[in-house]
């Protein structure tokens, strides 16, 4: 079942976006070369509970930790550690902020340091893969119309999309209805009514659409060792087009 979101219930998750959005803000200040994915993951953590909310993903399904921190070739869920970022690495910072029982999603990749063209242009397309997405958010639209954008966006600039992870529906919960992939048909799927609020996270690859799992059972990573981003934005269908929760 697909649940219809208030105006004030959508107040509600817009309060905790801007937490997370403010949380992104600062992160990107501290990102550099020699910093580690477990101090930011702490920062987070701090940040969120000065500001009266808490990290929802830590305990989630035995999650240990605030943030998920994808380093290179880890393409989600990867535990923040204590290996420093070096110049050149690109890092996906995933946070989910529970403030009062309402909940936001965003994930933001960022450049570390000085990094090739080649990484800098995964970046750029991945986050206009995910506004390709965000614009057909609207209202009579059908899920596959965000699904169709992103792919044919992010394949025609020479990247793969991840099958394996996908948007959804949120709200009380992190995982709700409807699922939203990033590949597959148009004018398919749960059509957009006023009142959703889903995420959009496209993950792309530079080589295989692949990935594979580590030990720890969470890190997943492209099969073939090429990079990936990620970019997610957690959103509301309103009759005035896509209202962004976690913008920053
Ligand atoms: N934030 C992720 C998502 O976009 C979920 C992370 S899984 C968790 O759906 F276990 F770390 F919470
Ligand atoms: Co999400």
């Amino acid at each position: 079942m697909i649940t219809i979101k208030t105006k004030e219930e959508i107040l509600r998750m817009k309060q905790a976006g801007e937490i997370l959005a403010a949380c992104h803000r600062e992160i990107r200040k501290l990102i550099r070369p020699g910093i580690t994915t477990m101090e930011i993951d702490q920062f987070a953590e701090k940040f969120m509970k000065e500001h009266g909310a808490t990290p929802e993903q830590k305990g989630y399904h035995g999650y240990p930790y605030a943030t998920c921190a994808s380093v290179n070739d880890v393409i989600c869920h990867g535990f923040p550690s204590q290996t420093p970022l070096a110049d050149g690495d690109i890092v996906t910072i995933d946070m989910v902020v529970n403030l009062n029982g309402w909940l936001a999603d965003s994930a933001w990749s960022y450049a570390v340091g000085k990094v090739s063209e080649k990484s800098q242009k995964l970046l750029d397309v991945t986050k206009e893969a995910l506004y390709k997405g965000i614009e057909q958010a609207v209202v009579g639209n059908r899920i596959g119309d965000i699904s169709h954008a992103v792919q044919s966006f992010a394949e025609q600039q020479g990247y793969a999309v991840v099958r394996e992870f996908i948007g959804h529906g949120i709200g009380q919960k992190m995982h709700e209805e409807p699922q939203v992939p990033h590949y597959g048909p148009p004018h398919r799927g749960p059509r957009l009514k006023e009142g959703m609020v889903i995420t959009i996270e496209p993950m792309l690859n530079t080589g295989t659409s692949y990935s594979r799992i580590d030990e720890d059972g969470w890190t997943a990573r492209t099969f073939d060792g090429g990079l990936s981003a990620q970019y997610e934005h957690t959103l509301a269908i309103t009759k005035d087009g896509p209202f962004l929760l976690t913008e920053q």
